[in-house]
């Protein structure tokens, strides 16, 4: 399994719409992060499926380290 880019060692916070499905980029590369733009593509890597439960704030991983998938669990600032 190769390592993700890390995008940044920090969360993208992302106005979210309950009900709605995001696709997280957990390769890294994505110019449209948090979120998947089709850069992936010929690697291993897929995008995560995040289905938003409320409207708001949800922090999305950039450091694509996080072992919440697509939200960030705090893994970034031990990197
Ligand atoms: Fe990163 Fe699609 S661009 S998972
Ligand atoms: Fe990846 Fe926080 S940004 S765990």
């Amino acid at each position: 399994m190769s390592e993700p880019v890390i995008a940044q060692k920090a969360p993208f916070p992302v106005e979210v719409e309950e009900g709605k499905t995001y696709y997280w980029c957990a390769c890294g590369k994505s110019a449209k992060q948090p979120f998947c733009d089709g850069s992936h593509k010929g690697s291993e890597f897929a995008p995560v499926a995040y289905k938003a439960d409320k409207t708001g704030k949800a922090w999305f991983c950039g450091c694509k380290h996080s072992a919440k998938g697509a939200l960030c669990d705090g893994t970034h600032s031990k990197l």
